[in-house]
């Protein structure tokens, strides 16, 4: 089957950035079409007194199996002189994102395709993250339609710096920017004489350039242990750890680690049932084989090679999940997380962005419905090995089943937290000191203090009369002020929903080692989503206190001490917190502190208080 050796390329870019015109013409140069079948579509466009345009290709050639070349909806196989591919046309097909994000299929390489007439839009920018939240990593990025910027370079390079910025954040780094014209053919197969400035490959070196992922058997050895066996004759006493190897090869002789646990043995001897023993098992082969050491192992374990890599272990996690399920994945629910041949008991932990299939547009709320994709924090009952996605692929997918319903499906894309082996103890790599005994040193806990309100509400002003009053009483304190962290660890981010979003997750975090170290910490920051609140809230934990700095909005905007409301009223800055961005008051604070109601005085006194009681009633274990 031609799909075997196949490299898989992802095609994505906005549909009037012309992607048609550039595969069309791509099969037309690199020779992939069958004899005369370009002249009969010119010859039909002409009958029809319709111009020819190479986008009419693949809807000429779909569903026809010729030589050489298939095409369905949304795929086309062909072949340049160097080896197969299939292309496979994206966003948009919900059927191609839900495999890729529950690893049923792999795309190894994305051609993205932006017109360099429109350069960078939302919808680029979008396409862009969608590989990244796929994991793919290898992408060359064709600035399309050279031809009506007149092949300008400063336009090319312009395009780039931009593009090449936001994609750096997004942890792509383009194998190539190459500029091309489907319409005139420039660069796509053939290299251009109109752009000498441009000294890079064309789309199709390129192509033949990106490197297919290595067979499985070349990478570390993952075998999920599905079942032991005890050999039941004559007293024998060996066991047999059985499982399909998902990745790499193992032999007699060879050292092995069971993960999670961190068992260690050598392997006897291999073993199949009623056949010749191999010398060796490979990827994709069943398998068994006895241990030098009887270890009590267990389903779930997966069997891994001491020479080789190991797998990460843990149990909270980073994953961009498909969901599928007809109730919405929320926090509040439990569900069983599965893995290789491990099951475990799971809790969604934070929503970090929710991207719509069909459309990519992004959004931020508690729960993920049907159809759509997220990239959240999965926190495990139990620790589990895995891998991250681009690497083993069956250790690096999982599914989670709700009830009896087998309801998502993803891949892992970081380990967050490590296990430590010697003491079976979930940990910050290299934390000496607990949270208790900086406690102890430091006479009090760490404490969030987390105050949100519309820009002037107040916040800073209460917050720095408060550390003065805490400071006075021999408390160690901080501030961390929305705007001055904004010049700073945030200055790269904005005030669209996202960034605000990842301005508070940031601040969140910040916060969290600020309490860590056992500082009373003061968060002034408008902070106006209450979802990404509630999510400081469960980085934080227990050592949180939610006050709402409360003004109505007329108060804030008589009160502008900092003439931002007037250039807001006026449209001179957009997406302002109140004006034309929204705020959610919070339901449920801790405290309230109204500084419409009461003098600077009242607040301040009130707060201080209860920091005061929250440090005293529950800490100090001296
Ligand atoms: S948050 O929404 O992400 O929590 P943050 O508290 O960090 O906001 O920053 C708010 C401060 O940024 C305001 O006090 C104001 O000085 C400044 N600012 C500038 N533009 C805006 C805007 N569009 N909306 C809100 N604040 C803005």
């Amino acid at each position: 089957m031609i799909q075997e050796e196949c490299l898989s390329i992802v095609t994505v870019g906005h549909v009037d950035h012309g992607k048609s015109t550039v595969i069309g013409r791509l099969l037309a140069d690199a020779d992939a079409l069958p004899d005369g079948k370009l002249e009969a579509i010119r010859e039909n466009c002409r009958r029809n007194s319709k111009p020819f345009e190479y986008a009419f290709l693949l809807d000429a050639l779909k569903n026809e199996q010729a030589q050489g070349i298939t095409i369905d909806t949304a795929r086309c196989f062909f072949q340049s002189g160097k080896r197969r591919y299939i292309i496979i046309d994206a966003p948009g097909h919900i059927e191609f994102l839900k495999n890729m994000v529950t690893g049923a299929s792999r795309a190894e390489a994305a051609l993205m395709v932006i017109d360099a007439a429109r350069g960078v839009e939302e919808n680029t920018r979008r396409h862009g993250y969608f590989l990244s939240m796929l994991g793919i990593r290898q992408v060359a990025v064709l600035i399309n339609k050279m031809d009506l910027v007149d092949r300008s370079q400063r336009v090319f390079e312009d395009i780039r710096a931009e593009f090449e910025a936001f994609l750096a954040k997004i942890n792509i780094r383009p194998a190539a920017f190459i500029p091309v014209s489907g319409m005139e053919g420039d660069n796509i197969a053939v290299r251009s004489d109109k752009m000498p400035w441009y000294e890079g490959p064309t789309v199709l070196e390129q192509m033949d350039a990106f490197a297919p992922i290595p067979p499985a058997e070349q990478l570390p050895l993952r075998m999920p242990v599905q079942g032991v066996y005890k050999f039941t004759q004559n007293n024998d006493s060996r066991r047999i750890i059985a499982g399909t190897l998902e990745s790499g090869s193992v032999r007699a002789g060879d050292g092995i680690v069971f993960y999670p646990s961190g068992k260690r043995t050598t392997v006897k001897t291999l073993e199949v049932f009623n056949a010749e023993t191999p010398e060796r098992f490979v990827a994709g082969q069943a398998a068994g084989f006895t241990m030098t050491e009887q270890i009590f192992v267990r389903r779930g374990e997966v069997a891994c090679r001491q020479d080789e890599q190991p797998p990460c272990v843990g149990v909270r996690l980073r994953a961009n999940l498909f969901w599928l399920g007809r109730q919405p994945l929320s926090a509040d629910r439990r569900y069983h997380f599965k893995c290789g041949t491990a099951k475990v008991e799971m809790r969604l932990e934070q929503i970090e962005r929710i991207v719509n299939a069909s459309n990519l547009s992004c959004q931020l709320r508690q729960y993920v419905e049907k159809n759509e994709v997220a990239e959240c924090i999965l926190r495990l009952e139990r620790p589990v090995a895995f891998d991250l996605a681009g690497g083993v692929d069956a250790t690096s997918r999982f599914v989670i089943v709700d009830g009896y319903e087998i309801a998502g499906g993803g891949i892992i894309t970081e380990a967050l937290e490590e296990y430590d082996f010697d003491t079976r103890n979930i940990r910050w790599s290299g934390d000496a000191m607990t949270a208790d005994e900086r406690a102890r040193l430091g006479g009090h806990k760490g404490l969030v203090v987390w105050m949100t309100g519309l820009s002037g509400a107040g916040k800073t002003t209460v917050a720095q009369e408060t550390e003065r009053r805490l400071a006075a009483q021999g408390v160690h304190t901080y501030i961390l002020d929305g705007d001055k962290l904004r010049r700073g660890l945030c200055r790269d981010l904005g005030f669209s929903d996202g960034d605000r979003a990842e301005n508070i997750r940031r601040v969140a975090e910040t916060a969290n080692l600020f309490r860590d170290a056992g500082v009373v910490t003061i968060v002034t920051l408008i902070s106006p989503f209450a979802a990404s609140r509630n999510a400081a809230r469960r980085t934080i934990g227990g050592d949180f206190m939610e006050v709402y700095v409360r003004a109505s909005l007329e108060a804030c905007i008589r009160r502008d001490p900092k003439n931002l409301y007037r250039r807001a009223l006026s449209g001179g800055i957009s997406s302002f917190t109140g004006i034309d961005s929204p705020y959610e008051a919070p339901e449920n604070p801790d405290l309230i502190l109204d500084t419409e109601l009461w003098s600077e005085e009242e607040c301040v006194e009130t707060l201080t208080d209860a920091i005061l009681a929250r440090l005293k009633d529950e800490t100090i274990r001296i």
